[in-house]
């Protein structure tokens, strides 16, 4: 039986309420930015890529990341690695123990460190490794399994239809594509018309991803590549309101103001109380400094803030000068400016 679509989109049996989709981003998308976001109405959150052998070993630093809220689903959990055996380990074990939806396997990290480990973009050069390694997984997990990668390793070589086809094949059930080779690493520009090759050579949904930076380049993802869901990363640091206001606008059009000094300030305040629960505060402290940045971003006296809260090392402190700062710059009547 064919199930009718009742929902946007759709990944295996998970539905999701929209198409807006927070990425994974390593040392950000944990528990405590990811609830946050999604109360902002992300409709999938995919989690920061966590490694097979560290879930595999039973790390303790690397089970913790496998913490999900129940106010998260749907939610992605993402791993890598570069061997079968313990990549399929550490599937089954995501499998049978978190409420994860959906696994994702990271298949587009740069870096040298995971390249290494034949892991992350290492596998865009080999569709054979790409349709192995994915139906392994699929075959020993209950729940739908998806592949995040980039378009090709570099200019020349762009395999990303090739790739996309075996992950197909080999029973994936989605597959998302940031515009990127591995070689561009984070410059230049993320090649949509790729992504809309990839959505037409395959029928399982495509996530198109790179470069959106407003509601509206989210829209005009869509429309040019057809994409089932488009995947924000950067553009939601530190500023959730991203996704609200990309979820408000592709439902109606309407372009919603962006938050003002004191709300901007609240929400960085609840994420950092998340991530004091989850990490402690002392790591909560120095994790939260690069957030408050991107919070502060576009606000008048965020070079000095930022200084003096990168020195700060207590919890109470923080809340204390981030309320004064909101005070002040409300005080004076200035809103948030664009940057
Ligand atoms: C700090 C940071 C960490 C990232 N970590 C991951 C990761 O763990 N897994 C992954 O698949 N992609 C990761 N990415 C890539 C993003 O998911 C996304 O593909 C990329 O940032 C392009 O999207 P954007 O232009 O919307 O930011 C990361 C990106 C950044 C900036």
């Amino acid at each position: 039986m064919t199930l009718k679509p009742t929902k946007p989109f759709r990944i295996g049996y998970v539905e999701m309420d929209n198409r807006v989709v927070l990425a994974p981003m390593a040392g950000i998308s944990n528990s405590a930015f990811r609830l946050t976001v999604k109360e902002f109405g992300a409709g999938l959150v995919y989690a920061e890529m966590i490694s097979d052998k560290g879930i595999v070993q039973q790390n303790e630093k690397t089970l913790s990341m496998l913490y999900i809220d129940e106010r998260e689903n749907p939610l992605s959990l993402q791993i890598f690695g570069g061997e079968k055996e313990t990549l399929v380990a550490a599937a089954k074990y995501v499998d049978q123990n978190t409420t994860a939806d959906i696994i994702d396997i990271n298949m587009g990290c740069p870096v040298n460190k995971i390249i290494k480990c034949e892991a992350g973009a290492r596998w865009l050069l080999d569709p054979n490794k790409i349709y192995e390694m994915v139906s392994a997984v699929v075959d020993n997990v209950t729940k739908p399994v998806t592949v995040k990668m980039r378009i090709g390793w570099d200019e020349k070589n762009i395999l990303a239809v090739e790739n996309a086809q075996a992950i197909e094949r080999a029973g994936g059930a989605a597959v998302a594509v940031h515009g990127r080779t591995r070689e561009q690493m984070y410059e230049g520009y993320a090649n949509w018309d790729i992504i809309r090759d990839v959505k037409q050579a395959v029928s399982i949904p495509v996530i198109g991803n790179g470069d959106v930076e407003s509601p509206q380049d989210a829209k005009r993802m869509l429309d040019e590549t057809g994409v089932d869901g488009v995947m924000i990363g950067r553009a939601a640091l530190g500023d959730p309101w991203m996704i609200y206001r990309t979820v408000e606008y592709l439902e109606s059009g309407d372009l919603k103001p962006e938050p003002s000094v004191r709300e901007k300030i609240d929400v960085c305040l609840l994420h950092f109380e998340r991530l004091a629960q989850l990490k402690g505060e002392k790591v909560a402290v120095r994790e939260m400094r690069k957030h408050a940045s991107w919070y502060l971003k576009g606000i008048r006296g965020n070079g000095t803030a930022r200084t003096i809260i990168n020195q700060i090392e207590d919890a109470n402190e923080l809340k204390v000068y981030l309320n004064q700062f909101a005070e002040e710059r409300m005080a004076s009547r200035e809103e948030v400016v664009s940057v």
